[in-house]
């Protein structure tokens, strides 16, 4: 079959939700695939697999393995990768350098950065030249030290108008699509009902033209820490930790490898040639 593009994303808008989900490695990807839009090779990966406590440490050559890894994958889904944190935000010709490679090294369809008005123009140079950008509003964990920390936006009246004025900039700076991350469900609505491109949120209302969700939070591989717009449709870390208990336990009885695990020499025959 044939690939969804950006632009195939982007027409969705009031035809049909759009439907993504993360993906980092080629098993992931593969399994994920038939079932979504398009997979984010998100600089998440730095928490969700690398164990960081920010994304901020997330270098672009974890962006292109990981995003080498989802192209083995991924067969239909359009795939979007992350621009890491300090690979952009300096110069639209410095975003411009290290996007290319990003799009050359991985072979995905598009690039996602975070930000608002002050990367419009960014986005503009990327998009004009041909790359494809899909932008990300509201909480944006990059700039997590700025921010302070990881609580929702649109709160205040004035915070929510500088996030609605930052959509409409980077949707107008030609940005294909727009994730819309931890803001309360009016200002979601708002910008959803005046962008033109979809908005995809999360943590932000079904009042968004999509969704997005880590995968790992989705399928229960964390115990430990939920943010309330997860939704958990499978528990994978009762799963894994069951799994290993079980192997653990059997190896210590000698029940495993049982007979059927193992190779075994073909029967010698006696030749009666000896002594
Ligand atoms: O890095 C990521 O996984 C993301 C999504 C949460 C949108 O940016
Ligand atoms: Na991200």
């Amino acid at each position: 079959g044939q690939r969804i593009t950006t632009g195939r994303l982007q027409a969705l808008k009031g035809e049909r939700p759009v439907v993504g989900l993360t993906a980092y490695t080629t098993p992931i990807a593969r399994l994920l695939d038939p079932h979504v839009d398009f997979l984010l090779v998100g600089d998440s990966l730095g928490m969700v697999l690398y164990g960081m406590d920010s994304t901020l440490g997330v270098t672009l050559e974890m962006m292109i393995a990981h995003g080498r890894a989802v192209m083995r994958g991924a067969a239909q889904a359009c795939v979007i990768v992350d621009m890491p944190f300090g690979s952009y935000e300096e110069s639209p010709a410095r975003a411009f350098a290290n996007a290319a490679r990003l799009m050359a090294e991985t072979g995905c369809s598009g690039v996602k950065l975070e930000g608002g008005a002050e990367m419009a123009e960014t986005v503009r140079f990327l998009v004009s030249r041909g790359i494809p950008v899909m932008g990300h509003i509201g909480l944006t964990p990059q700039a997590v030290n700025t921010l302070g920390g990881y609580r929702a936006r649109g709160r205040s009246e004035a915070e929510a108008q500088k996030i609605a004025a930052d959509a409409a900039a980077i949707a107008g700076a030609g940005a294909c699509a727009l994730v819309i991350e931890g803001t309360m469900e009016p200002l979601a609505r708002e910008i959803s009902g005046a962008l033109p491109v979809p908005t995809i949120g999360i943590g932000a209302s079904p009042a968004c033209d999509g969704q997005i969700l880590v995968s790992d939070d989705m399928l229960g591989l964390f115990g430990d820490f939920r943010p309330r717009f997860v939704k958990r449709y499978a528990r994978l870390d009762e799963a894994v930790s069951e799994a290993a208990a079980s192997y653990a336990a059997e190896v210590r009885a000698r029940t495993f490898p049982g007979p059927e695990h193992v190779f075994t020499a073909p029967a010698r025959r006696d030749t009666g040639s000896g002594a």
